[in-house]
């Protein structure tokens, strides 16, 4: 009996300082365990200045195709051959898979549609008004994907320049 009392005093002796050391740890000592951390609040540090313009508040695509994208004119009057081959480069990168190298319409692609993809050279097409196309390429027409996300209001319009200058022109088709 004598033992048990003994031992009893002895855990509980134990206890007493392993609690009294754990809390001399925790409120005395640098790393104390994270009872409290710091509690980062939303809007605490003021809020960064946006620098003037960086919301848009006229153009893109909704005001164009709110304006009816079809009564557009291609914006500006450079025809240029530097023109010319950024919008062959466009071409390449967005249409030549569909509408094929030579603008036929028999890219790897363009061959599977039912009908096929256009040739971009013939009257059809290029009877077309400037914004008229601007419009098929945006929004798409039958078959022809909606490319307005994909493929940018300036690309756009160099695409149509390219696409005018390689019907004149057979040698700006090809590669
Ligand atoms: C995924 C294939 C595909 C891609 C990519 C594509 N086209 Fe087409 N496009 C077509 C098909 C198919 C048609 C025929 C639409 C129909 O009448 O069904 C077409 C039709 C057109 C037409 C004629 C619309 C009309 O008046 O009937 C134009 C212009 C045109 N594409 C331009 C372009 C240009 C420029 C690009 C690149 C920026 C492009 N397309 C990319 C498949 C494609």
């Amino acid at each position: 009996m004598k033992r048990l009392i003994v031992l009893g005093i002895a855990v509980s002796v134990i206890l007493v300082a392993a609690f009294a050391g754990i809390t001399v740890y925790d409120e005395y000592m640098r790393f104390g365990r994270m009872w409290e951390t710091p509690a980062i609040r939303p809007h605490e540090t003021p809020l960064l200045v946006m620098g003037k313009e960086s919301i848009p508040v006229d153009g893109g695509e909704a005001v164009l195709r709110a304006r009816g994208a079809e009564n557009l004119e291609t914006p500006d009057r450079d025809r240029s051959m530097k023109r010319v081959f950024a919008g062959k480069a466009a071409y390449t990168r967005y249409c030549i898979h569909c509408h094929g190298k030579d603008l036929e319409g028999h890219g790897t692609v363009g061959q599977s549609f039912s009908a096929p993809a256009m040739d971009l050279k013939s009257p059809q097409i290029q009877d077309q008004k400037d914004g008229l196309l601007f419009s098929s390429i945006s929004y798409g027409k039958n078959r022809m994907p909606t490319l307005a996300t994909t493929v940018s209001v300036s690309e756009r319009w160099d695409v149509i320049v390219y696409l005018r200058a390689a019907a004149a022109n057979q040698t700006l088709a090809g590669r």
